[in-house]
């Protein structure tokens, strides 16, 4: 590879067939997405100049972030940043990866009126919290997450992107109360149980936080923990919209929910499996 002229064209091809015989999925892009980093430029500029032979400084970058994507190691990680409701959030080894079907809870918001205050519990990259935000969701949010790590990159996102309106938080959720109240609270929490870690993804099981992923038990924990205290957190006609692992949890959640008198709601994702579950309480709808 090094003695050859290597133009941009010449690279995503045979990027994308070695990628390709990688078994990576969205090879091409990834590759485009590889150049762009490298060349500082829009995926349309890549054609633009595609006939443009790559410096040797330049080339030595692409081959050694090929090298750390066929090692299995996410793109996102590579570039240093995910994107997120069409914006760039850094990540790291210290926060989960955002992912595309985690935005179906800010399209829920987005539907409902006259929501001021919102909890975010485990805020992790702050992807939610500052989307929230910058989406003008709700006038004051409060975003929490037991690691110190993942809330200074969460500070570092919302500081980037002008995010103004979050109060970020160490907290505890399993362990720990909260004295306030919220029209919302909304979370994607650790809900992988111990005992499916080892069927994950390698990419996903070597690189997001093992705090991020599990509860350390069944899968459940955050949830029993919401129906347990969501009462004291949240205002009256306030809800909860929860992040959680597919149609094998169901079941599960529907009877942590009402048993507590939550009234339950599930929202499917765009492949078209329940994935947030929208909780009210049962009392308001009796007696308001
Ligand atoms: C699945 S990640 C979600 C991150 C981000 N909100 C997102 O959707 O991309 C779960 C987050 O919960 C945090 N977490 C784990 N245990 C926690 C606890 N007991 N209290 C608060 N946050 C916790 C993790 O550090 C992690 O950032």
């Amino acid at each position: 590879m090094t003695d050859k002229i290597w133009t941009t064209i010449d690279l995503i091809k045979w990027g994308e067939d070695y990628f390709v015989s990688k078994g990576i999925s969205n090879a091409k892009l990834e590759v485009e997405w590889f150049l762009c980093h490298i060349l500082n430029c829009q995926r349309i500029d890549l054609y633009v100049q595609f006939e443009e032979p790559l410096m040797k400084d330049k080339l030595f970058q692409f081959k050694e972030m090929v090298k750390r994507r066929i090692e299995g190691e996410p793109f996102q990680h590579i570039l240093g940043k995910a994107d997120f409701y069409g914006r760039d959030f850094i990540v790291n080894k210290h926060v989960l990866i955002p992912r595309p079907e985690t935005e179906i809870i800010i399209e829920l918001l987005k539907k409902r009126d006259g929501v001021k205050s919102i909890l975010e519990i485990g805020t992790g990259s702050g992807c939610i919290a500052t989307t929230i935000s910058l989406e003008n969701l709700a006038t004051s949010i409060i975003a929490t997450d037991i690691s110190k790590d993942a809330l200074n990159t969460a500070k570092e996102n919302a500081s980037q992107l002008s995010a103004e309106n979050i109060d970020f938080k160490i907290h505890d959720f399993l362990n720990t109360d909260i004295n306030s109240t919220f029209d919302v609270v909304v979370s994607n929490p650790p809900y992988i149980g111990s005992d499916e870690m080892d069927g994950l993804q390698k990419e996903v099981q070597n690189y997001d936080p093992k705090i991020a992923l599990t509860d350390n038990g069944d899968g459940l924990s955050f949830y029993r923990r919401f129906a347990e205290f969501g009462h004291s957190l949240l205002n009256k006609n306030g809800f909860m919209l929860l992040e959680f692992g597919g149609v094998h949890q169901v079941k599960a959640i529907t009877e942590i929910f009402e048993s507590q008198q939550f009234n339950v709601k599930f929202h499917n994702d765009l492949q078209g499996d329940p994935r947030i579950v929208e909780m009210n309480l049962l009392t308001q709808e009796i007696f308001n």
